[in-house]
């Protein structure tokens, strides 16, 4: 089948359940959140979306201090990460501010797309609302490690964080320019998301070997959205 057809039959089964914020419980759940998150009262969505709670904009670690704490982390914990965590990484890496997001991007255009994969399955973060839909309830950890080559953090960590490029949304603008700026841009929201971990005592590892067509359909992601990074990540053991 190819990615489109899956993603339509995912659709499918998702338009299915969509009719019942049920789905939403699970994924919450499955976050390893309390019932709190859940936003049992929004009015039913196409894909059922799951509410972060807010990004902490406060933290009384300095920068000079989480640049110095970051450094490549390959051995996990595998306690799941919580929900409020994972919400803050997902922020530092594409949240919204007043203006603009957390990260630069090249004439406010922002091509990033970020997902998240752990044992409840993959979901993609929404920085409009600040929140995460479910693209299914699959666990693609195992299969994410055979696509990045068995490297030894995607076997123990609790999470994968993903951030992929649409070139075309900067080519409109730029050209032939869009593939530099959009690479330039996954490197900023990378570094965000390895100091904010750096932060929370969270261990991670930005890596960039791995099969791009094999990630691409573990996290369904649409055509012309290709997968940048991909960063485990976790408590270090
Ligand atoms: C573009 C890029 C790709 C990388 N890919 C991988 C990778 O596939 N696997 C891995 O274990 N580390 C990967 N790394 C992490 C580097 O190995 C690591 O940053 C380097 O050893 C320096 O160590 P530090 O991060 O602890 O400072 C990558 C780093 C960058 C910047």
């Amino acid at each position: 089948m190819t990615r489109r057809g899956r993603r339509r039959r995912i659709v499918a089964v998702a338009l299915s359940v969509a009719v019942s914020l049920v789905m939403a419980g699970v994924a919450a759940a499955a976050l390893g959140s309390g019932d709190d998150a859940v936003v049992r009262d929004e009015p039913v969505r196409v894909v059922p979306a799951l509410a972060l709670p807010s990004p902490r904009t406060d933290g009384e670690t300095s920068l000079e201090q989480a640049i110095l704490q970051r450094g490549s982390v390959r051995e996990f914990d595998p306690t799941p990460l919580t929900l409020g965590q994972l919400g803050q990484l997902l922020w530092a890496a594409q949240g919204q501010r007043d203006q603009g997001r957390t990260a630069p991007s090249a004439g406010g255009l922002y091509p990033l797309e970020v997902y998240v994969a752990h044992e409840g399955g993959v979901y993609h973060y929404r920085s409009d609302g600040h929140e995460v839909a479910a693209v299914s309830s699959t666990d693609i950890r195992d299969d994410l490690a055979a696509a990045a080559l068995d490297q030894r953090a995607f076997h123990t960590a609790p999470a994968v964080i993903a951030i992929a490029g649409v070139e075309e949304r900067t080519a409109r603008k730029y050209g032939g320019r869009a593939e530099q700026y959009v690479l330039i841009e996954v490197g900023h929201a990378a570094q965000n998301v390895l100091l904010q971990a750096a932060v929370l005592g969270v261990g991670a590892v930005p890596t960039g070997a791995f099969e791009d067509d094999t990630v691409a359909e573990l996290f369904d992601m649409p055509d012309g959205t290709e997968p940048l990074y991909l960063i485990p990540i976790g408590r270090p053991a």
